[in-house]
């Protein structure tokens, strides 16, 4: 909690070093769920991933944060998906300039009027239920606030018993180059 704590502060303060460097993120996005696999291995976590083809997944980023970011999302999903069979399905796609991210979950849901707050700082949508999952509401400030360092968007798509998907953005690499975003600021 502390080391989270003090991750968003300097996040939020816009102190926490980036290391921006080119990425293919179809190749990246690869590895993560490789790994991902095998760390859910003997659980009964299925772990989907389609990639659509004929894309350029080249961006700008930093490998660590953009890592933290999807285990945040990943890890909100097994702690909240109370069924048996677990299911993670991560989409990779394009639209336009960007690349656009996608992982659903076979979970609870969030409510609609929950949904907007679910990216703030503290901010825990089963507080009030009985349900304490535990956490401190801290996984996906620190994640929109990692990709808004990217210059990306980050939202997410849920109904109530339905399952959640967390979708975010990031600019190709195309025209801006590594030195405009390390020296934007
Ligand atoms: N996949 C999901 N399914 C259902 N609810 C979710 C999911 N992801 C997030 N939420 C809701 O959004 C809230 C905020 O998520 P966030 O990751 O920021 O905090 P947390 O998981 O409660 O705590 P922390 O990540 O700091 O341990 C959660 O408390 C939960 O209510
Ligand atoms: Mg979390």
């Amino acid at each position: 909690m502390i080391d989270e704590l003090f991750l968003y502060s300097k996040l939020d303060l816009h102190r926490l070093p980036f290391h921006f460097e080119k990425i293919l993120f179809d190749q990246y996005l690869q590895d993560f769920v490789e790994e991902l696999r095998l760390d859910v291995e003997g659980q009964k976590v299925e772990v989907e991933l389609t990639i659509e083809k004929n894309n350029n997944y080249e961006i700008y980023g930093d490998r660590e944060h953009l890592k933290r970011v999807i285990m945040n999302i990943v890890n909100n999903s097994l702690k909240y998906i109370e069924k048996d069979n677990k299911k993670l399905s991560f989409h990779l796609s394009t639209i336009d300039s960007k690349i656009l991210f996608k992982m659903a979950d076979n979970g609870p849901g969030i409510a609609e009027e929950n949904l907007p707050f679910i990216f703030d700082r503290f901010y825990r949508a089963d507080m009030a239920r009985g349900t304490e999952k535990g956490g401190s509401g801290l996984g996906l400030s620190i994640t929109k606030r990692i990709i808004e360092e990217h210059q990306g968007n980050i939202w997410a798509e849920s109904k109530k018993g339905q399952g959640t998907t967390i979708l975010f953005t990031l600019e190709k690499a195309g025209d801006i180059n590594e030195n405009h975003i390390n020296y934007r600021r």
